[in-house]
C-alpha cells in the first residue's frame, strides 16, 4: 500500500507521507513515490503551488532501520539527494508545512522547499551526527545558504533538536503558527501565490537559484535582466498590467 498521498485542489498539490507508526520516517520507497509525483506534477500547468504536509509529524528523518546495514554502494543508492534536487528545482513554488518532528532527511526535505511554515509544536534538527553520519541529502549545502554558516555548523555539529521559536530566530523557517493552523496557513499562502503570475514566479524561482550559484553578482543581474525582458513577450504580462489599468483582477494563463 502506498505511503505517499497526492491531493490536487484549486491549483494546489499537497504531498503527504502516511507512516505514522514510525513518525513518517522516510524509506527509499517513500522517496521513490514522492519522486514519481514530482515528475508528474512538474509539467502540469494547472498546479501553481506544491505543499509538503504530513499529519502530526513532518518526518523523523530517513528510516534508520533501512539504512543501518548499508554498504557504501548501497548508501549511494539510498541517497535522497537526486529527489531533493528535483524538488528544489521544480519550476513551481513549494511550501513545507511542518508539524511535530522534522529531523535529518525530513528536515532536508523541508530545506529543499522554497518556504517553510512551522507549528509551535515543531521540533527540528539534524541529528545525523548522533548516528555517526552527517546530513547527506543536501543539508550541508542548503542549510548554510538558508541560515548562514555559523547557525548551520551549530545545528549540524551538535545534532541538537530545536523548537519552532528557535528555528524562526535562526531563519530556518519563515514563520511559526499555532499547531492546529499549520495546514490552513500553508493553504492560504499557497492560494495567494497561486493567484499571482505563474510564469513570473517560475522565472523568479529559477533566477534566484541561478543567482545563488553565481559568484559574480553582475552576471546574475545580467541573467535577471534578460529573463525579465522576456516576460514582455507573454500573455500574462499584458494581462497583469491591463488588469491593473482596468481596475480588475488579472486572469493569468501561464503563457
Ligand atoms: N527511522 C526509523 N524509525 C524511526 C525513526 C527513524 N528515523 N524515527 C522514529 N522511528 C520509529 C521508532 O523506532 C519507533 O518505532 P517502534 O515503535 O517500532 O520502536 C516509532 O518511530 C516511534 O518513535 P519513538 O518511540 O522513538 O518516539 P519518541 O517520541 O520516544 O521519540 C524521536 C521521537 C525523538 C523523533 C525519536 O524517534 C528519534 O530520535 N528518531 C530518530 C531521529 C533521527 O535520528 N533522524 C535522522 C535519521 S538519519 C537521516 O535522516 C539521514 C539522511 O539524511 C538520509
Amino acid at each position: 500500500m502506498s505511503q505517499v498521498n497526492l491531493k490536487k485542489e484549486d491549483g494546489i498539490a499537497v504531498i503527504s507521507i502516511e507512516k505514522p507508526e514510525a513518525l513518517n520516517a522516510l524509506s527509499r520507497t517513500i522517496i521513490d513515490e514522492m519522486d514519481d509525483y514530482i515528475e508528474a506534477i512538474k509539467n502540469d500547468d494547472n498546479v501553481r503551488c506544491i505543499i509538503f504536509y504530513s499529519e502530526k509529524n513532518f518526518a523523523a528523518g530517513a528510516d534508520i532501520k533501512d539504512m543501518a546495514e548499508c554498504s557504501e554502494e548501497e548508501a549511494r543508492k539510498f541517497s535522497f539527494s537526486p529527489t531533493y534536487n528535483k524538488i528544489a528545482e521544480v519550476p513551481i513554488p513549494t511550501i513545507a508545512a511542518i508539524e511535530g518532528y522534522a529531523l535529518g532527511g525530513g528536515m532536508e526535505l523541508a530545506m529543499a522547499a522554497d518556504i517553510r511554515i512551522a507549528g509551535e509544536n515543531a521540533k527540528m534538527g539534524f541529528p545525523e551526527v548522533t548516528l555517526g553520519i552527517f546530513p547527506g541529502g543536501g543539508g550541508t549545502i542548503r542549510v548554510p545558504r538558508i541560515v548562514g554558516e555559523a547557525f548551520a555548523k551549530e545545528l549540524i555539529f551538535t545534532g541538537d533538536v530545536v523548537t519552532a521559536e528557535r528555528a524562526f530566530q535562526m531563519g530556518l523557517v519563515n514563520r511559526v503558527v499555532k499547531e492546529e493552523q499549520v495546514y490552513d496557513e500553508a493553504i492560504k499562502l499557497a492560494k495567494r501565490i497561486a493567484a499571482r503570475g505563474p510564469l513570473a514566479i517560475r522565472m523568479a524561482k529559477e533566477i534566484i537559484r541561478q543567482g545563488l550559484d553565481e559568484p559574480d553578482q553582475n552576471k546574475g543581474i545580467d541573467i535577471e535582466s534578460e529573463q525579465w525582458c522576456k516576460l514582455f513577450n507573454t500573455y500574462d504580462q499584458r494581462e497583469g498590467m491591463r488588469a491593473f489599468i482596468e481596475k480588475r483582477k488579472p486572469v493569468f494563463k501561464n503563457r
